[in-house]
């Protein structure tokens, strides 16, 4: 696999950067501690072709490429987890199904909207009794003339409360099992649509996270996406796609972790010594970056295999494996290194060390990473 970046590429992570720095690193400490959803910098991601990066420009995107995209969250969490999930998850669980499965007539209805920014997307699959075991599905959708009746809920749903436009599962046809889900583009407006319990979490607090609640909920016939069946499939297939960007959400964390504990090392002295000249300090260091560094290589090589329409599915999971378990160790070491400061929210890495555990959960836990790789390798 090739990672020498085009001049585009570059190009686009050096403004990707340079934005992290300056528009959402100096608010990812209040977001934290008050809870709030950074719909300013939603905004200014919108004005700079953030919000739909790999999507055609005919609609609405910027016309970039999957890695660019992998690199955007990558470089948001570098300084905040929470903004780095709303880009990933409006991207990969909300953009990209709609893309991907979509009728001409519903990408160019909702696709402009979402990747300006005007919308944010949310993706409904997680139920109270359906989270791991994403196929039993109790959400029913009943079609009636022209119309689906959906009743049900869904909990757990990144960007719930501030999305305007859904991608949600619900079971068409119970006798078929997996083959009796189906997808449907659903809009907040929807009559017997409503959010529920907002989450109080302990990390990506930032972020929105609530139920989803259908109550004989009306969705017209044409927001059927893909063929009815179809979702779980869908679903799935999102999913491989979504685990890039929590891979990538993942890397950003551990490595804005060693940023911080490089610079931090070299500045605090005891026993008349930096940090950064004891040899237990060095080896820490080398070891945390040598693991968000390969991380990064898994990261980089399954979006460049979803850019090629390769089958990515088992890269996608072996790389938010790694990164998810690496940004975890990553994360917590720096704290140690801080010492009582790290503990503190005086300094920054506490915070990571609360958001980096979370991409070891949503998204299919590291457990369901290690069930897909190890079915991909025929083990049974
Ligand atoms: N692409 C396409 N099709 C796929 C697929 C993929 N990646 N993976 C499975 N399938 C298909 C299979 O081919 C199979 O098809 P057939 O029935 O036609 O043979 C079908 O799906 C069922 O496959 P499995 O028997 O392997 O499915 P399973 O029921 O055993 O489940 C699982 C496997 C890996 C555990 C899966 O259920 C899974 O990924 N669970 C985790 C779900 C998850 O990640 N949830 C998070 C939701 S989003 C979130 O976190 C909140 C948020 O908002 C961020």
């Amino acid at each position: 696999m090739d990672f020498h970046l085009t001049n585009e590429q570059l190009m686009l992570r050096k403004m990707y950067r340079e934005f992290a720095e300056n528009e959402v690193k100096p608010l990812a400490e209040e977001l934290d501690e008050e809870e709030r959803f950074p719909m300013e910098t939603v905004e200014k991601m919108g004005k700079l072709g953030m919000m739909g990066i790999y999507f055609p420009k005919e609609y609405g995107g910027a016309g970039g490429d999957v890695l660019s995209y992998a690199m955007a969250v990558e470089e948001l969490s570098k300084v905040c987890g929470t903004t780095g999930v709303v880009l990933s998850a409006h991207t990969s669980l909300c953009c990209a199904p709609i893309f991907e499965h979509g009728t001409e007539e519903q990408k160019k209805k909702y696709l402009p909207d979402l990747c300006s920014g005007r919308k944010i997307g949310a993706f409904g699959l997680t139920e109270p009794n359906a989270g791991t075991d994403a196929s039993g599905q109790q959400t029913t959708a009943v079609l009636e003339g022209d119309h689906y009746v959906l009743n049900g809920s869904k909990c757990f749903i990144t960007n719930g409360n501030v999305a305007s436009t859904f991608v949600v599962f619900a079971m068409t046809d119970k006798s078929k099992g997996n083959h009796g889900i189906s997808a449907f583009i659903v809009e907040k407006d929807f009559p017997g649509f409503s959010t529920g319990k907002h989450e109080k979490k302990m990390g990506i607090r930032g972020s929105s996270t609530c139920d989803l609640i259908f109550e004989d909920c009306i969705v017209p016939k044409e927001n059927l996406l893909g063929k009815e069946g179809k979702g779980f499939k869908i679903a799935m297939q999102t999913l491989d796609g979504g685990r890039i960007g929590i891979a990538a959400q993942a890397l950003g964390l551990g490595e804005g972790a060693v940023n911080e504990a490089v610079k931090y090392t070299q500045e605090r002295v005891q026993f008349g010594k930096r940090l950064s000249q004891f040899q237990n300090t060095q080896f820490q260091l080398a070891d945390m970056h040598t693991r968000m560094q390969a991380a990064q290589y898994l990261v980089y090589a399954a979006a460049c295999k979803k850019q090629l329409h390769e089958d990515y599915s088992m890269d996608a999971s072996m790389a938010k494996l790694f990164a998810a378990e690496a940004a975890s160790d990553v994360t917590r070491r720096a704290v140690q290194l801080f010492g009582g400061y790290g503990y503190t929210r005086e300094y920054p890495v506490e915070r990571m060390m609360r958001d980096a555990k979370i991409t070891e959960i949503y998204e299919g836990t590291s457990e369901v990473q290690r069930m897909v790789i190890s079915s991909r390798l025929g083990v049974k």
